[in-house]
Protein backbone atom coordinates (compact mmCIF):
# COMPACT_ATOMS: atom_id res chain seq x y z
CA UNK A 1 0.00 0.00 0.00
CA UNK A 2 2.97 2.01 0.89
CA UNK A 3 4.59 1.25 -2.03
CA UNK A 4 1.77 2.01 -4.16
CA UNK A 5 1.01 5.67 -2.81
CA UNK A 6 5.06 6.60 -3.49
CA UNK A 7 4.47 5.53 -7.03
CA UNK A 8 1.29 7.78 -7.14
CA UNK A 9 2.95 10.40 -5.63
CA UNK A 10 6.62 10.30 -8.14
CA UNK A 11 4.17 9.99 -11.03
CA UNK A 12 2.12 13.20 -9.65
CA UNK A 13 5.02 15.14 -9.48
CA UNK A 14 6.73 14.05 -12.77
CA UNK A 15 3.42 14.95 -14.02
CA UNK A 16 3.84 18.72 -12.30
CA UNK A 17 7.19 19.29 -13.64
CA UNK A 18 6.55 18.18 -16.92
CA UNK A 19 3.34 20.41 -17.25
CA UNK A 20 5.13 23.18 -16.15
CA UNK A 21 7.46 22.70 -18.44
CA UNK A 22 4.53 22.94 -21.25
CA UNK A 23 3.46 26.14 -19.65
CA UNK A 24 6.92 27.54 -19.93
CA UNK A 25 6.69 27.17 -23.65
CA UNK A 26 3.28 28.80 -23.95
CA UNK A 27 4.91 31.45 -21.93
CA UNK A 28 7.70 31.82 -24.49
CA UNK A 29 5.46 31.35 -27.79
CA UNK A 30 2.36 33.74 -26.58
CA UNK A 31 2.85 35.43 -23.64
CA UNK A 32 -0.23 33.45 -22.23
CA UNK A 33 0.53 33.02 -18.26
CA UNK A 34 -1.36 29.90 -17.18
CA UNK A 35 -0.79 29.88 -13.31
CA UNK A 36 -1.22 27.32 -10.57
CA UNK A 37 -4.88 28.13 -10.58
CA UNK A 38 -5.22 27.40 -13.94
CA UNK A 39 -4.35 23.66 -13.25
CA UNK A 40 -8.11 22.04 -14.07
CA UNK A 41 -8.30 24.02 -17.51
CA UNK A 42 -4.96 23.62 -18.28
CA UNK A 43 -4.96 19.66 -17.89
CA UNK A 44 -8.29 19.82 -19.31
CA UNK A 45 -8.09 21.06 -22.59
CA UNK A 46 -4.57 19.51 -22.81
CA UNK A 47 -5.99 15.96 -22.06
CA UNK A 48 -8.39 16.41 -25.17
CA UNK A 49 -5.61 17.61 -27.62
CA UNK A 50 -3.32 14.64 -25.88
CA UNK A 51 -6.46 12.43 -26.52
CA UNK A 52 -6.71 13.34 -30.26
CA UNK A 53 -2.93 12.86 -30.34
CA UNK A 54 -3.30 9.03 -29.27
CA UNK A 55 -1.03 10.41 -26.46
CA UNK A 56 -1.65 8.83 -22.92
CA UNK A 57 0.75 10.88 -20.74
CA UNK A 58 2.32 14.23 -20.48
CA UNK A 59 6.08 13.10 -20.58
CA UNK A 60 5.12 11.74 -24.11
CA UNK A 61 3.78 14.81 -25.22
CA UNK A 62 6.25 16.75 -24.34
CA UNK A 63 8.50 15.15 -26.36
CA UNK A 64 6.28 15.60 -29.52
CA UNK A 65 5.82 19.02 -29.11
CA UNK A 66 10.09 19.30 -28.51
CA UNK A 67 10.21 17.36 -31.71
CA UNK A 68 10.43 17.43 -35.04
CA UNK A 69 6.24 18.02 -35.20
CA UNK A 70 7.74 20.69 -32.66
CA UNK A 71 6.56 24.16 -34.54
CA UNK A 72 3.01 22.67 -35.88
CA UNK A 73 2.35 21.25 -32.73
CA UNK A 74 2.82 24.42 -30.59
CA UNK A 75 0.50 26.11 -33.12
CA UNK A 76 -2.53 23.58 -32.11
CA UNK A 77 -1.08 23.76 -28.34
CA UNK A 78 -1.94 27.25 -28.49
CA UNK A 79 -4.87 26.69 -30.01
CA UNK A 80 -5.98 24.86 -27.43
CA UNK A 81 -4.81 27.12 -24.49
CA UNK A 82 -6.41 30.07 -25.14
CA UNK A 83 -9.58 31.67 -24.19
CA UNK A 84 -11.82 32.86 -27.15
CA UNK A 85 -14.87 33.83 -25.73
CA UNK A 86 -16.14 36.75 -27.46
CA UNK A 87 -19.73 37.89 -28.96
CA UNK A 88 -21.17 40.74 -31.19
CA UNK A 89 -21.32 44.41 -29.90
CA UNK A 90 -19.54 43.41 -27.09
CA UNK A 91 -19.02 46.45 -24.42
CA UNK A 92 -21.65 48.27 -26.48
CA UNK A 93 -20.05 51.62 -25.41
CA UNK A 94 -16.96 51.32 -27.63
CA UNK A 95 -18.94 50.82 -31.41
CA UNK A 96 -21.07 54.03 -30.07
CA UNK A 97 -17.57 56.04 -29.80
CA UNK A 98 -16.02 54.33 -32.80
CA UNK A 99 -19.24 55.85 -34.71
CA UNK A 100 -18.64 59.38 -33.36
CA UNK A 101 -15.26 59.46 -33.78
CA UNK A 102 -15.37 58.40 -37.56
CA UNK A 103 -18.56 61.12 -37.86
CA UNK A 104 -15.56 63.62 -36.60
CA UNK A 105 -13.09 62.45 -38.55
CA UNK A 106 -15.32 62.56 -41.87
CA UNK A 107 -16.44 65.91 -40.79
CA UNK A 108 -12.72 67.29 -40.60
CA UNK A 109 -12.08 65.22 -44.59
CA UNK A 110 -10.77 62.31 -43.46
CA UNK A 111 -12.08 59.85 -46.07
CA UNK A 112 -10.11 56.30 -45.42
CA UNK A 113 -10.24 54.34 -42.20
CA UNK A 114 -7.82 52.04 -40.77
CA UNK A 115 -9.01 50.13 -37.99
CA UNK A 116 -7.26 46.61 -36.31
CA UNK A 117 -9.14 44.01 -34.04
CA UNK A 118 -6.07 42.59 -32.48
CA UNK A 119 -7.00 39.45 -31.12
CA UNK A 120 -10.20 39.40 -32.97
CA UNK A 121 -11.21 35.41 -31.81
CA UNK A 122 -14.20 34.12 -34.05
CA UNK A 123 -14.42 37.62 -35.68
CA UNK A 124 -17.58 38.79 -33.73
CA UNK A 125 -15.53 41.97 -32.86
CA UNK A 126 -14.01 43.00 -36.89
CA UNK A 127 -17.81 42.18 -37.69
CA UNK A 128 -19.31 44.42 -35.05
CA UNK A 129 -16.76 47.27 -36.44
CA UNK A 130 -18.07 46.51 -39.90
CA UNK A 131 -21.39 46.94 -38.91
CA UNK A 132 -20.93 49.76 -37.00
CA UNK A 133 -19.14 51.87 -40.24
CA UNK A 134 -22.09 50.46 -42.50
CA UNK A 135 -24.59 52.00 -40.97
CA UNK A 136 -22.44 55.28 -41.42
CA UNK A 137 -24.06 56.85 -44.08
CA UNK A 138 -21.28 59.39 -45.96
CA UNK A 139 -18.75 56.49 -45.72
CA UNK A 140 -17.53 54.61 -48.41
CA UNK A 141 -17.20 50.84 -47.51
CA UNK A 142 -14.27 50.59 -50.43
CA UNK A 143 -12.38 53.41 -47.96
CA UNK A 144 -12.43 51.16 -44.81
CA UNK A 145 -9.70 48.76 -44.12
CA UNK A 146 -10.27 46.36 -41.51
CA UNK A 147 -7.40 44.49 -40.86
CA UNK A 148 -8.49 41.16 -37.89
CA UNK A 149 -6.09 39.23 -36.30
CA UNK A 150 -5.66 36.07 -33.54
CA UNK A 151 -2.83 33.59 -32.69
CA UNK A 152 -5.53 30.81 -33.06
CA UNK A 153 -6.01 29.44 -36.13
CA UNK A 154 -9.31 27.46 -35.18
CA UNK A 155 -11.10 30.69 -34.45
CA UNK A 156 -9.73 32.35 -37.29
CA UNK A 157 -11.35 29.65 -39.48
CA UNK A 158 -14.42 30.38 -37.90
CA UNK A 159 -14.48 34.18 -38.36
CA UNK A 160 -13.23 33.88 -42.27
CA UNK A 161 -16.06 31.40 -42.52
CA UNK A 162 -18.60 34.04 -40.50
CA UNK A 163 -21.17 31.49 -39.80
CA UNK A 164 -22.68 31.82 -36.17
CA UNK A 165 -25.58 30.16 -34.70
CA UNK A 166 -28.37 32.13 -34.27
CA UNK A 167 -28.02 32.24 -30.01
CA UNK A 168 -24.24 34.06 -30.78
CA UNK A 169 -26.31 36.67 -32.81
CA UNK A 170 -28.30 38.04 -29.99
CA UNK A 171 -25.79 41.00 -29.33
CA UNK A 172 -27.24 42.17 -32.86
CA UNK A 173 -30.16 44.25 -33.60
CA UNK A 174 -32.87 42.52 -36.00
CA UNK A 175 -32.41 45.46 -38.59
CA UNK A 176 -28.68 45.03 -39.10
CA UNK A 177 -29.13 41.19 -38.86
CA UNK A 178 -31.32 41.12 -41.45
CA UNK A 179 -29.26 43.53 -43.41
CA UNK A 180 -25.98 41.78 -43.22
CA UNK A 181 -26.47 38.12 -42.54
CA UNK A 182 -27.92 35.30 -44.68
CA UNK A 183 -29.82 32.25 -43.35
CA UNK A 184 -27.72 29.26 -43.85
CA UNK A 185 -30.21 26.59 -45.66
CA UNK A 186 -30.31 23.71 -44.49
CA UNK A 187 -28.62 24.17 -40.68
CA UNK A 188 -30.40 22.83 -37.71
CA UNK A 189 -29.60 25.63 -35.77
CA UNK A 190 -30.68 28.23 -37.80
CA UNK A 191 -26.96 29.08 -38.47
CA UNK A 192 -26.35 32.65 -40.33
CA UNK A 193 -23.56 33.47 -42.54
CA UNK A 194 -22.07 37.33 -42.99
CA UNK A 195 -22.56 39.09 -45.94
CA UNK A 196 -20.18 40.38 -48.90
CA UNK A 197 -20.55 43.48 -47.90
CA UNK A 198 -19.18 43.61 -44.34
CA UNK A 199 -17.05 40.48 -44.93
CA UNK A 200 -14.99 41.98 -47.72
CA UNK A 201 -14.11 45.10 -45.42
CA UNK A 202 -12.33 42.56 -43.34
CA UNK A 203 -8.85 40.80 -44.07
CA UNK A 204 -8.15 38.10 -41.20
CA UNK A 205 -4.70 36.88 -40.31
CA UNK A 206 -2.49 35.18 -38.25
CA UNK A 207 -0.71 37.01 -35.86
CA UNK A 208 0.94 36.65 -32.73
CA UNK A 209 1.37 39.41 -30.25
CA UNK A 210 4.28 37.80 -28.38
CA UNK A 211 5.78 38.02 -31.57
CA UNK A 212 7.28 41.85 -31.91
CA UNK A 213 7.79 43.73 -34.45
CA UNK A 214 4.54 43.20 -36.02
CA UNK A 215 5.10 42.90 -39.51
CA UNK A 216 1.91 45.75 -40.31
CA UNK A 217 3.04 48.86 -41.21
CA UNK A 218 0.37 51.01 -39.70
CA UNK A 219 -1.03 53.66 -39.02
CA UNK A 220 -4.52 52.56 -37.75
CA UNK A 221 -6.91 55.14 -37.01
CA UNK A 222 -7.97 53.05 -34.20
CA UNK A 223 -6.85 49.58 -32.65
CA UNK A 224 -9.07 47.19 -30.17
CA UNK A 225 -7.15 44.97 -28.69
CA UNK A 226 -10.08 43.38 -25.67
CA UNK A 227 -9.75 40.88 -23.53
CA UNK A 228 -6.56 39.72 -24.31
CA UNK A 229 -4.06 41.32 -22.19
CA UNK A 230 -5.44 39.81 -18.89
CA UNK A 231 -3.40 36.63 -20.05
CA UNK A 232 -0.26 38.23 -20.10
CA UNK A 233 2.46 39.95 -17.60
CA UNK A 234 3.07 43.70 -16.96
CA UNK A 235 6.56 43.31 -18.52
CA UNK A 236 4.55 41.47 -22.09
CA UNK A 237 2.06 44.30 -21.71
CA UNK A 238 4.62 47.14 -21.21
CA UNK A 239 6.02 46.11 -24.78
CA UNK A 240 2.52 45.19 -26.66
CA UNK A 241 1.71 48.48 -25.68
CA UNK A 242 4.80 50.33 -27.16
CA UNK A 243 4.34 48.43 -30.69
CA UNK A 244 0.35 48.90 -30.90
CA UNK A 245 1.82 52.73 -29.73
CA UNK A 246 4.46 52.64 -32.62
CA UNK A 247 1.20 51.79 -35.38
CA UNK A 248 -1.38 54.41 -34.23
CA UNK A 249 -1.71 57.42 -35.57
CA UNK A 250 -1.60 60.70 -33.40
CA UNK A 251 -4.77 61.24 -31.92
CA UNK A 252 -5.94 57.38 -33.07
CA UNK A 253 -8.00 55.33 -30.50
CA UNK A 254 -6.91 52.73 -28.59
CA UNK A 255 -9.65 50.06 -26.96
CA UNK A 256 -9.23 47.70 -24.39
CA UNK A 257 -11.29 45.55 -22.61
CA UNK A 258 -13.28 46.78 -19.71
CA UNK A 259 -11.51 45.06 -17.10
CA UNK A 260 -8.01 45.83 -18.44
CA UNK A 261 -5.74 49.07 -17.49
CA UNK A 262 -2.70 50.43 -19.30
CA UNK A 263 -2.11 52.82 -16.28
CA UNK A 264 1.34 52.90 -15.18
CA UNK A 265 2.26 50.36 -18.58
CA UNK A 266 2.81 53.12 -21.76
CA UNK A 267 3.06 57.15 -21.73
CA UNK A 268 1.98 56.84 -25.20
CA UNK A 269 -1.33 57.13 -24.35
CA UNK A 270 -3.85 59.78 -22.88
CA UNK A 271 -7.00 57.92 -21.26
CA UNK A 272 -10.28 58.76 -21.97
CA UNK A 273 -11.56 57.09 -19.18
CA UNK A 274 -11.72 53.49 -18.29
CA UNK A 275 -10.75 51.43 -21.83
CA UNK A 276 -10.31 54.12 -24.35
CA UNK A 277 -7.45 55.82 -25.13
CA UNK A 278 -5.74 58.12 -27.41
CA UNK A 279 -2.35 58.35 -28.88
CA UNK A 280 -0.43 61.26 -27.86
CA UNK A 281 0.86 63.47 -30.75
CA UNK A 282 4.20 63.62 -30.57
C1 LIG B 1 -11.15 36.40 -24.81
S1 LIG B 1 -10.73 36.52 -26.52
C2 LIG B 1 -11.08 38.23 -26.84
C3 LIG B 1 -11.78 38.43 -28.16
C4 LIG B 1 -12.22 39.87 -28.46
N1 LIG B 1 -11.09 40.75 -28.55
C5 LIG B 1 -13.19 40.37 -27.41
O1 LIG B 1 -12.85 41.21 -26.61
O2 LIG B 1 -14.32 39.88 -27.39
C6 LIG B 1 -8.93 36.48 -26.42
C7 LIG B 1 -8.29 36.14 -27.76
O3 LIG B 1 -6.91 36.44 -27.66
C8 LIG B 1 -6.21 35.51 -28.43
N2 LIG B 1 -4.78 35.52 -28.02
C9 LIG B 1 -4.22 35.05 -26.88
N3 LIG B 1 -2.89 35.22 -26.89
C10 LIG B 1 -2.60 35.82 -28.07
C11 LIG B 1 -1.38 36.25 -28.69
N4 LIG B 1 -0.20 36.07 -28.10
N5 LIG B 1 -1.46 36.81 -29.91
C12 LIG B 1 -2.65 36.97 -30.54
N6 LIG B 1 -3.83 36.59 -30.01
C13 LIG B 1 -3.81 36.02 -28.80
C14 LIG B 1 -6.92 34.20 -28.18
O4 LIG B 1 -6.66 33.25 -29.19
C15 LIG B 1 -8.37 34.67 -28.13
O5 LIG B 1 -9.01 34.50 -29.36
Amino acid sequence: MILFALVIKKERDMDKRVLEKIRKIVHEKSGISLGENKNVLVTSRLGKRMKLLDITDYSEYLKYLTGENGEDETIKLLDVVSTNVTSFFREGEHFELLRKVVLNWKKNRQSRFRIWSAACSTGEEAYSIAMTLCEMADIYQGNVKILATDLSTDVLGTAKEGIYSKEKTKGISSQMLTKYFNTVRGSEDNDVQANDQIKKMISFYRLNLAEIPYPMSGPFDVVFCRNVMIYFQNDFREKLLREIARLIRPDGYFFTGHSESIINLSDDFKSLGPSVYIKKAG
